[in-house]
């Protein structure tokens, strides 16, 4: 099959290549699926799983990419809920081969059904933003209607599912990032806005939830706005200043096929927007995720022929 491939830490993007890979077999409880569309992360190359096993032995070359939609093509031994030529969603394994790639093995239970309205390219955009915001939100931030929170990042992939999200569940949401994502962030529900280059994010007072993306300085500064009993929750590793009355939380997204399911139903029903960007073809890959300009939205790889 054709994949792409990851060999040298230090090419980063760069270093990624096209080439043909053995198609994967399907272990106990996995399935195979075809990919139709597939995500990537870009900080996925720094990751210490695209590059070792779970041993800590080298594991290039390796197929990064860990989004995808698709349709499943083999059942492994003893795998049950889902069935061949069934349309999928979902997130691979951080330590095996990902998605950048024609077909990928999966434990079955990271996957859920891809209803037929939503196209392959919207399934590939959801898996890791989607459950990312919903997990630091709803089970990490432990948020709930009325509470105020702070989305920083909030016009990127996470950020932009966040606020949404926070939005939807009857939460006050400011979001933060750069003076061109003002309007966005403000269009996907967001009441506030800060300027992180322009404007003093201690302006917008205490907040019961701070959502970090960004982490450094601005991780760091974060922590003074949490209210008594408050949560800063990041995905960008372990926070580097607690609050002083609340509780700090990093974590790593993990797949979730109930917590999928609401994510597409709310993208079917207009409650959620997803942000794709460029659309790339396999052969185009390299290029695409090698942009020379500024990313807007997510790049997605179509994988497949078409991608409905
Ligand atoms: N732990 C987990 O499970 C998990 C899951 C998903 C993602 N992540 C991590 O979360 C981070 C964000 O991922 P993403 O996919 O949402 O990235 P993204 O789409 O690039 O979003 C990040 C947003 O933050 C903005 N931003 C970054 N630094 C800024 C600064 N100093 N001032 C103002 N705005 C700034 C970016 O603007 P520009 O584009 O202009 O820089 C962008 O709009 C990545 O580090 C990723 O690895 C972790």
């Amino acid at each position: 099959m054709k994949a792409i491939v990851v060999t040298d830490q230090a090419a980063g993007t760069a270093g990624m290549a096209l080439v043909e890979r053995p198609e994967p077999q399907a272990a106990i409880n996995d399935v195979v699926v075809q990919i139709y569309a597939s995500g990537f992360v870009p900080t996925e190359l720094s990751w210490p799983s695209t590059w070792t096993d779970r041993l800590g032995n080298d594991r290039t070359p390796s197929i990064p990419g860990h989004e995808l939609a698709g349709v499943v093509s083999a059942l492994g031994y003893g795998t049950t809920g889902l069935s061949v030529g069934q349309r999928v969603f979902g997130l691979a394994d951080w330590y095996r081969d990902g998605t950048l790639a024609e077909y990928v093995a999966v434990e079955a239970r990271n996957l859920a059904p891809l209803p037929g309205d939503v196209d392959f390219t919207v399934g590939a955009s959801l898996p890791i933003s989607g459950l990312t915001a919903w997990q630091g939100l709803f089970e990490h931030g432990r948020l709930r209607a009325g509470q105020s929170v702070l989305v920083h990042g909030a016009a990127g992939a996470v950020g932009s599912m966040a606020t949404q999200l926070a939005h939807e569940s009857g939460a006050y949401v400011v979001g933060t990032g750069r003076a061109a994502d003002r309007r966005t962030v403000l269009d996907s529900g967001a009441q506030e806005f800060v300027d992180l280059e322009k404007e003093a994010m201690q302006d917008v007072g205490g907040v019961d939830l701070v959502f970090d993306v960004i982490g450094g300085d601005i991780g760091k500064r974060s922590a003074s706005l949490i209210r008594p009993g408050g949560i800063l929750v990041s995905v960008v590793g372990p926070v580097q200043a607690r609050p002083a009355d609340g509780l700090a939380v990093d974590f790593v997204v993990e797949s979730d096929r109930a917590q999928l399911r609401e994510i597409v139903q709310r993208v079917r029903d207009g409650r959620l927007r997803t942000n794709i960007g460029t659309v790339s073809t396999l052969d185009g890959a390299v290029a695409a995720l090698n942009p020379t300009g500024r990313r807007r939205g997510k790049t997605i790889i179509g994988v497949t022929g078409g991608t409905r």
